[in-house]
């Protein structure tokens, strides 16, 4: 019997991979220009690590994460998420010294044991960006600027950004209370987990999906109403500015994240169109971050999205390659010269196919249009001594005499345009 992969961690096929690597690529694009470099940290860690930040309570650490004893006795975990590491490695590295502001992104493979379904998957790929040593509403605008920009530059008008905050630990405890003694008059109405958080991490309830908690929960307490004069003069600013620069976004008073790390903005970009699975990128400022991991007071606001979700979002775009030309080629002769031309092409930089079976010239010609490819060109004795043969454009069957030289094919497959 043949082995096949494990529940929830899939392979990237070659005919999606173009799409993986248009998604990738225009992140790279779009970081850069606003100052943005790669850092890349190990796919695992300590399992404190993500205790400490990602914090005790919630389902990511309590439930999710792949963790396991190595030969040496530690206990180590597969990242369930990048800011962690970025802000472990940040430390370590001391980067804050050798900048006060370090702008961050990152794109790679994260792990958390979540039941598998459509865009949700143990295996999944974040491409993320992290922000420290700026506390500044205007870095929060300009992260969610990036955002927005990144996704229209994705081509996509789905999803949409909605924004919250969540305080500071000066406002956030006070708004807690309030938040428990009204969950505290609902307690029969709420489900087991919501009951059994309300100690913990009563926030929770508001993100709950089980009906019964999401009708309890109307009319419940909001963090915007709480916030102290600090974080609600920070949080209309943020507002301020991306009207300024006209980025649509949308409050959503009940958005409470996943993550403990995270104050005052937070944001999410949501769609309709994924089923269950509505958030395709989400982030916000996370201020303790860094000094609670053991690192200076220094301040932090990110997002990471997920690659699968933007994938499925993109879908049915096009991202096929074809090959440039295909070089048929009858006898040994110019079998030799046609190995000899696509080298040359090659090195020019055009994706040359040519026959690697010993095929006839019949199927050497089926296969040339199974690749679509944009050219093709026939080389037998006949066209070896003259030094000349026919390149034919595949799409219209449009034909050309040429000269058996790299240089003139060259030209004529870059004049042709692209089919
Ligand atoms: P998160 O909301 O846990 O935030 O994840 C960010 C994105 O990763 C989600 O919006 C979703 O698109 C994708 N994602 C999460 N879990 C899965 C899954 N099981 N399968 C497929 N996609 C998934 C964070 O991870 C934070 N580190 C974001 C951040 C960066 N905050 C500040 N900086």
């Amino acid at each position: 019997m043949s082995i096949t992969g494990i529940k929830g961690f899939n392979d990237l096929l070659p005919a999606e991979s173009g799409l993986w690597q248009f998604i990738e690529q225009t992140a790279r694009q779009v970081f850069a220009r606003y100052g943005f470099n790669e850092i890349r940290v190990p796919i695992v860690e300590k399992t404190e690590l993500f205790c400490r930040s990602i914090g005790d309570t919630t389902d990511i650490v309590e439930k999710e994460m792949y963790t396991f004893m190595d030969k040496g006795g530690s206990s180590l975990t597969l990242r369930p998420e990048g800011t962690a590491s970025v802000m472990r490695a940040l430390i370590e590295h001391k980067l804050y010294a050798l900048d006060s502001i370090n702008k961050l992104y990152y794109m790679g493979p994260m792990f958390r044991h979540e039941r598998p379904q459509k865009g949700r998957y143990r295996q999944f790929h974040q491409i993320g960006a992290e922000v420290t040593g700026a506390a500044d509403p205007l870095i929060d605008a300009q992260v969610l600027l990036m955002v927005s920009r990144l996704f229209q530059e994705f081509g996509l008008t789905e999803p949409r950004l909605q924004i919250n905050s969540l305080g500071c630990p000066a406002c956030r405890p006070a708004y807690r209370q309030a938040l428990v003694a009204f969950l505290a008059e609902r307690q029969e109405a709420l489900c087991e987990d919501c009951r059994r958080r309300q100690g913990t991490n009563p926030l929770r309830a508001l993100d709950c999906k089980v009906p019964g908690c999401i009708e309890a929960t109307q009319g419940a307490p909001a963090m915007v109403e709480h916030l102290c004069n600090e974080c609600d003069q920070h949080f209309s600013m943020v507002q301020n500015y991306l009207t300024a620069a006209e980025v649509l976004f949308s409050l959503n008073p009940r958005m409470v994240r996943g993550l403990d790390y995270y104050t005052r903005t937070t944001f999410e970009l949501v769609t309709g169109l994924l089923g269950a699975q509505s958030a395709v990128a989400a982030g916000g400022r996370y201020d303790g971050l860094v000094e609670q991991l053991g690192g200076p007071a220094v301040p932090g606001i990110g997002f990471a999205l997920g690659v699968e979700r933007v994938a499925l979002l993109l879908g049915d775009r096009s991202f096929e390659k074809t090959p440039d030309l295909f070089i048929a080629v009858m006898g040994d002769a110019a079998r030799t010269a046609g190995f000899r031309l696509m080298a040359a092409l090659q090195d020019q930089g055009f994706w040359v196919e040519t026959d690697c079976e010993g095929k006839s010239l019949k199927s050497q010609m089926r296969r040339a249009d199974k690749l679509k490819s944009r050219y093709s060109i026939v080389l037998g004795d006949t066209e070896l001594v003259a030094g000349s043969g026919t390149l034919k454009r595949m799409a219209d069957g449009n034909q050309q005499p040429v000269h058996l030289e790299a240089a003139t094919i060259a030209a004529a497959i870059t004049g042709g345009g692209q089919t």
